[in-house]
């Protein structure tokens, strides 16, 4: 496949060795310079892409997404922290027949550990003495907090058990590509469920299979539909 990569940073460059080494073509890079609003992705740059694989920033996600789709071109995302402007996006990929993966955490780990974690939080249900709290660790770079797999850790733990509030606390330090940890705390006792990712190579595997994966379907997908089907 020709995969054209927005964001040229730790991820895009992770994506990108990974895509060539599966021996699919770079068609090409966008980095953030001469890329304001998205305005390098003309349809001339795009023209033989048969996928794109975007990983920027919050601030910049939307308008890339905007001219990826309107192109035509097949995305997937894995950028955090704009979940506010999806309906509009989502609005978007309909009206113009697009396809778009998008996915807080592409790592296979990950996903799986979000549905362990919502069965541990209905066999935690009814259990006040035992306090539940998420914790998320990332690299002292990382802009966003709490990372996009903490909200939506969060969001599943409370459809599991509304009773709980399931407070997060981030830390930003080192090097760490992410971890996340739910815990229940009593006084004799804690039980935790953790996921550590041990460099950016899962992440990126994920996102390169949901951009094998998507070309030929249309609509707006998560990596959860393309692990598990729509029915989960
Ligand atoms: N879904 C997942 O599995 C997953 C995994 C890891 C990270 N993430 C998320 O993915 C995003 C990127 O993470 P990262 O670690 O790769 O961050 P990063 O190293 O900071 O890379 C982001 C890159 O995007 C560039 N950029 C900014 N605006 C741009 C634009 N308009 N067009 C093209 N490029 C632009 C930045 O360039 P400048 O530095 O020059 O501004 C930078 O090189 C973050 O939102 C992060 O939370 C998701």
């Amino acid at each position: 496949m020709r995969i054209v990569i927005v964001g040229n940073g730790r991820m895009g460059q992770t994506v990108a060795a990974q895509a060539e080494s599966r021996g699919h073509v770079i068609h090409a890079i966008i980095g953030a310079s001469g890329n304001e609003s998205g305005r390098a992705l003309t349809a001339e740059r795009l023209r033989g892409a048969d996928v794109a694989v975007e990983f920027t920033r919050a601030d910049a996600v939307v308008a890339n997404l905007e001219r990826l789709i309107e192109a035509g071109v097949p995305t997937v995302t894995g950028t955090t922290g704009w979940q506010k402007e999806l309906p509009r996006i989502e609005a978007l990929v309909e009206r113009r027949n697009g396809a778009l993966l998008h996915a807080a955490n592409f790592s296979v780990g990950v996903q799986l550990f979000l549905r362990a974690a919502r069965d541990l939080a209905r066999r935690f249900a009814g259990r006040p003495e035992l306090d539940a709290f998420i914790l998320e660790e990332h690299h002292a770079a990382k802009l966003d907090a709490p990372s996009g797999t903490a909200r939506e850790l969060q969001a599943g733990l409370r459809e599991a058990d509304p009773r709980r509030a399931f407070p997060i606390t981030s830390v930003r330090a080192g090097a760490t590509p992410g971890n996340h940890t739910v815990a229940y705390d009593g006084p004799y006792e804690r039980v935790t469920l953790a996921h550590e990712a041990r460099s950016r190579d899962g992440f990126a595997a994920g996102a390169l299979a949901a951009a094998e994966w998507l070309p030929g379907h249309p609509g707006v997908h998560t990596v959860e539909d393309m692990l598990f089907g729509a029915d989960g």
